[in-house]
């Protein structure tokens, strides 16, 4: 008993310290999945220990009933048979052999070296499985061949591909209409999505990069040399694209444009924050094109 209560008990904190051992900022309970499974998991623990209580309590319930019978009978001086328990009626029921007494009349007639054979019917338990397989083939034939109320493998699959297409271009719609790219792409500086960036930032790329961009696997993201270019949009592209051959994988399937384009932004607010610890600069230093520049050339083109 003390090693199950011990058990339980680790149960319940491991999770907790595992949980608070994470990075301050961003807790894995935003995560709706996380949470579903922690309450279903105390859901399936609660109703474990509920039925344990029952079991004993039962076992306890039993034992004073059995008293009783047992004191009745020394009272009216019979012999005190036995009831036998739920669990020895539920065994009998599901075996059905034929009692000791009985076995001769279903002793087989052939003999060989002095072994012979009992003629046992087949175990209820095992008859019934045939039988509720037998139903359950029926109604799966008739669900899905004949009446065809449920979808077949190929027919899932296909809705399946369906509802993720709808779920990718809804991912792909921005506000401003066109895509999102990295030719359309453009610095985002309001708080909020900073801070979003900040988060996608901290939970998925600081293993590589350090929390404060400083560079570890990944180079530094915070000083003016870049390996791919360090406008907003060779920053999208990168992290859209992954660079092929590196620990630099492809984002796009796990991030949205918008997600990419939020942590592309908050990259850029690292520039000269001079973190402890940074990486030797990679690549090229990178000088901002000024905007007046970008329109002047812009105008110039199209006026010739
Ligand atoms: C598994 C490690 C790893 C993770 C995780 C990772 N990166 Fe990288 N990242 C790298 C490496 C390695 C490079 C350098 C690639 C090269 O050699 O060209 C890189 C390069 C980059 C560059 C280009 C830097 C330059 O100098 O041009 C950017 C921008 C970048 N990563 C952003 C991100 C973002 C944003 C995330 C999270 C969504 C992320 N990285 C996650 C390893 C990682």
């Amino acid at each position: 008993m003390k090693r199950t209560i011990l058990l339980l008990l680790l149960l319940f904190c491991l999770p907790g310290t595992m949980l608070m051992a994470q990075d301050a900022g961003i807790s894995v309970w935003d995560d709706p999945m996380v949470m579903f499974y922690t309450v279903v998991a105390f859901i399936f623990i609660t109703v474990l220990l509920i039925l344990a209580v029952a079991v004993y309590l039962l076992q306890v319930l039993n034992f004073l009933v059995q008293q009783q019978a047992k004191d009745r009978a020394l009272k009216l001086g019979i012999e005190y048979v036995r009831e036998p328990g739920i669990w020895e009626r539920l065994n009998a029921w599901l075996w059905d052999i034929a009692p000791i007494e009985k076995e001769k009349d279903i002793m087989m007639h052939h003999e060989y070296d002095g072994i012979r054979e009992l003629d046992n019917h087949l175990p209820p338990w095992w008859r019934w499985l045939l039988y509720i397989t037998i139903i359950f083939a029926v109604v799966y034939m008739v669900m899905y061949h004949i009446t065809d109320s449920l979808p077949m493998q190929e027919e899932e699959y296909a809705t399946e591909l369906a509802l993720a297409d709808a779920e990718m271009k809804k991912m792909n719609a921005t506000e401003s209409g066109p895509v999102l790219d990295e030719t359309t792409v453009v610095e985002l500086t309001d708080a909020v999505s900073l801070e979003e960036g900040k988060k996608i930032f901290i939970s998925n790329c600081a293993s590589c990069h350090k929390e404060s961009g400083a560079g570890d696997i990944g180079p530094n993201l915070t000083d003016e040399y870049w390996l791919h270019g360090g406008s907003i949009g060779d920053l999208f592209k990168v992290v859209k694209n992954g660079v092929p051959a590196t620990n630099m994988i492809s984002w796009a399937a796990m991030l949205s444009p918008k997600m990419m384009q939020q942590v592309s932004s908050y990259i850029l607010t690292l520039k000269g924050t001079n973190p402890p610890n940074p990486k030797e600069p990679q690549g090229e230093k990178y000088i901002p094109m000024p905007k007046e520049t970008v329109v002047d050339t812009l105008t110039v083109k199209a006026s010739l």
